[in-house]
């Protein structure tokens, strides 16, 4: 069932020179989970943060620690992760081998486990491993960068999940990530997705602003 909205926002657009500060104030200004953007500049043409820098947050808030993993190989990492302080691992398929054994991995390591679906992937790689996560990410841009425009045809592709969650009778979380504003939140709530993941749009005119902005895309269709 799709639960209330819960904003994710995403540290890329945070203030890299002061990260303990803007967690605890994007924390502090409403934020349901800390979205963690991990980029190796192989699978994505990005390079951004590693386990130590997870492990340095940890302490500066409580909320849920939704770590993307956009690295590939990322099975010799997971531990890593996980022992930094991560409560989710979400992987691509693409990063591979094998996607069910990294989610096995994932399990393994008593920490939720996510698959992300790049806007070409089809859906069905979700829902062959359906049973084996607590999570799935629909990306909205193709991932690398903060700061792109939303892909509207993800739409749909968060529809089907939704159905196909619902039936499942599972719980799992339904996030979007990638160009969301206040008006396409609006639309990706509205086709099912209960997790939105913000960069932009979060940390956007500085601390002041962060709970007006949670406030803005929590607002709901
Ligand atoms: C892209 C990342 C996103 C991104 C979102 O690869 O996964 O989380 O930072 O940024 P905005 O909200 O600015 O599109
Ligand atoms: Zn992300």
């Amino acid at each position: 069932m799709q639960k209330p909205v819960r904003i994710a926002p995403s540290i890329l657009s945070a203030d890299f020179a002061r990260l303990g500060e803007e967690v605890r104030a994007i924390d502090a200004a409403g934020a349901d989970y800390i979205h963690v953007d991990v980029m190796d500049g192989h699978f994505v043409p990005n390079l951004t943060i590693g386990p130590a820098v997870v492990k340095a947050l940890r302490p500066h808030s409580k909320k849920i620690f939704d770590v993307h993993l956009m690295i590939s190989p990322v099975d010799p990492y997971l531990p890593q992760f996980a022992e930094a302080g991560a409560d989710i691992l979400t992987v691509h398929p693409e990063a591979g081998p094998h996607l069910h054994r990294s989610l096995q991995s994932i399990r393994a390591l008593g920490k939720k486990a996510g698959v992300s679906l790049n806007p070409a992937t089809p859906v069905e790689a979700a829902l062959a491993v359906l049973d084996m996560v607590d999570l799935v990410l629909v990306m909205s841009v193709n991932p690398g960068f903060g700061g792109q425009s939303f892909i509207a045809s993800q739409l749909d592709k968060i529809a089907r999940l939704r159905a196909a969650i619902d039936a499942s009778g599972r719980e799992i979380d339904l996030e979007v990530d990638g160009g969301i504003t206040a008006e396409t939140a609006k639309l990706a709530v509205k086709a099912g997705a209960d997790v939105l993941v913000a960069g932009t749009a979060s940390f956007g005119g500085g601390p002041a602003a962060y709970a007006g902005n949670i406030a803005r895309l929590r607002a709901g269709p």
